[in-house]
C-alpha cells in the first residue's frame, strides 16, 4: 500500500508519517519545506530505519500536483499541508485561501480522473467549531463564522470535501478535527518545530523553561472558567498520529464506496492554561516563569471534545496522559538544544 503524506515533514504529519512506516505502509511524502526543515526526513529513518520517497513540491502548483499522481500510484493520501499560523491569515487573509483551499483544489482535481475511489483522509480543527454554545462539542455542532482566515480556509476545505461528496464522485473521505495537539515522539528526535515566536501555548512553555523566551504571558485570567484561564483539549501527538492508522484501515477496508464521515480528536477533557502549566512544572520539576497577561483575540473561552463518535464507529480513544505529553514535549525542547 502506497499512502500520500503530504505536509509530511511538518508537526502531525511527522509522527503520522513515522506510524505509517512502522506499520509497513510505504509512504511518499510531499512538503514544500515552508514551514519544515528537510532533516526530519533523517530524523524519520533514524526512528524506523526506512527512508521515505520525498517529493519537495508547492501544492498550490497544478502542474506539480498533476505530475506528482502520474510518477506514484496511491492507495492513501492523507492530507496535512497547510499554513497554520492565526496571526499570520489575519494579515495575509489572501496566502491562506491560496495555499490551504488552493492545493486540497489540486488534489481533488487529480482524485477526480482516478479510477477507484481514493481513501482520503484531511486535517481540519476544531476553530471550525468557533466559541461552541455548549460543552463537549459533537460533531453536530454548527460550523460558527470563524474568528480567523485560517479557520474560515479550514471550514471551506471541509465544505469543497462535502461537495465533492455530494457530487456523487466515488471517494471514501474521513475529515478529522483536531483538538490541541501537544508532546512529542518518546524519542525526542521529531516534535513540534515553530519558526520564530511559539504562538501555541506548550512551545511558548517549553522556551520559556529553556531560556529562549524570558516570561510566558497567560493570556488572560477573567475567563467564565473555573480559575478564570481558557480550557482546552489537549492530545498527545503520538494518539493524533495512531488516530490516522486506525481511519486508514477504516477507510480501506470498507465496501462503502462513498464513505463520509466526520471525527472530532481529542481526549474529552478540558484543561485550564494554569492547570497545564501546573502539570508541565510539577512532571517536570520546573519553576515557570509566567504572568498573566491581557486576552488575546480571537481566542474562544472554552473547547474540549465529545469524543464518543469516533470511539463508538472506530473503537478508538486516547491512550496517553497529559503529564506523559508534556514531559514528552520538554524532552524535545531538551533534545534541540543539547549542543547550546
Ligand atoms: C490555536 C488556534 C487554532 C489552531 C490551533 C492549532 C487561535 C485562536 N486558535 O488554538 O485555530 O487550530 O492553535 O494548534 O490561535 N496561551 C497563552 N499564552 C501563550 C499562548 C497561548 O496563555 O503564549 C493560551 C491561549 O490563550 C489558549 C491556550 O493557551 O487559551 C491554547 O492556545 P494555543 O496553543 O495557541 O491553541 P488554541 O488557541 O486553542
Amino acid at each position: 500500500m502506497q499512502i500520500l503524506v503530504t505536509g509530511g515533514l511538518g508537526y502531525i504529519g511527522s509522527h503520522t508519517s513515522v506510524l505509517l512506516l512502522e506499520k509497513g505502509y510505504d509512504i511518499v511524502v510531499v512538503d514544500d519545506l515552508s514551514n519544515s526543515n528537510i532533516e526530519v526526513l533523517d530524523n524519520i529513518f533514524k526512528i524506523t530505519s526506512k527512508k521515505p520517497a520525498f517529493e519537495k513540491i508547492d501544492l498550490k502548483d497544478k502542474k506539480a500536483v498533476s505530475k506528482l499522481f502520474q510518477d506514484y500510484t496511491f492507495d492513501g493520501i492523507i492530507h496535512f499541508a497547510a499554513h497554520k499560523s492565526v496571526n499570520e491569515s489575519v494579515n495575509y487573509p489572501e496566502k491562506y485561501f491560496s495555499n490551504n483551499v488552493g492545493s486540497l483544489e489540486n488534489i481533488i482535481d487529480e482524485i477526480k480522473l482516478l479510477e477507484n475511489p481514493i481513501n482520503f483522509i484531511f486535517s481540519s480543527s476544531c476553530t471550525v467549531y468557533g466559541q461552541a454554545d455548549l460543552m463537549p462539542i459533537d460533531e453536530s455542532f454548527p460550523l460558527k463564522e470563524a474568528e480567523s482566515p485560517y479557520g474560515q480556509s479550514k471550514r471551506q476545505c471541509e465544505e469543497v470535501l462535502k461537495s465533492l461528496h455530494d457530487s456523487g464522485h466515488s471517494f471514501k473521505n474521513i475529515t478529522l478535527r483536531y483538538f490541541n495537539p501537544i508532546g512529542a515522539h518518546p524519542s525526542a528526535l521529531i516534535g513540534e518545530l515553530p519558526l520564530g515566536i511559539p504562538e501555541n501555548l506548550v512551545p511558548y512553555i517549553t522556551q520559556t523553561a529553556i531560556g529562549k523566551r524570558e516570561c510566558l504571558t497567560v493570556f488572560g485570567n477573567d475567563y467564565e472558567t473555573a480559575d478564570g484561564t481558557c480550557v482546552r483539549d489537549y492530545i498527545h501527538i503520538m494518539d493524533l498520529a495512531e488516530v490516522h492508522i486506525t481511519c486508514l484501515e477504516k477507510l480501506i477496508s470498507s465496501n462503502d464506496d462513498s464513505l463520509f464521515k466526520v471525527y472530532n480528536v481529542g481526549t474529552g477533557k478540558g484543561t485550564s492554561v494554569l492547570e497545564l502549566i501546573h502539570i508541565f512544572e510539577n512532571v517536570n520539576d520546573i519553576k515557570l516563569n509566567y504572568k498573566i497577561g491581557e486576552r488575546r483575540k480571537g481566542d474562544v473561552v472554552t473547547a474540549y471534545a465529545d469524543t464518543s463518535k469516533i470511539k463508538e464507529e472506530l473503537n478508538w480513544s486516547t491512550k496517553n496522559s497529559l503529564k506523559n505529553a508534556l514531559k514528552s514535549a520538554w524532552n524535545w525542547e531538551l533534545n534541540l538544544n543539547k549542543d547550546e
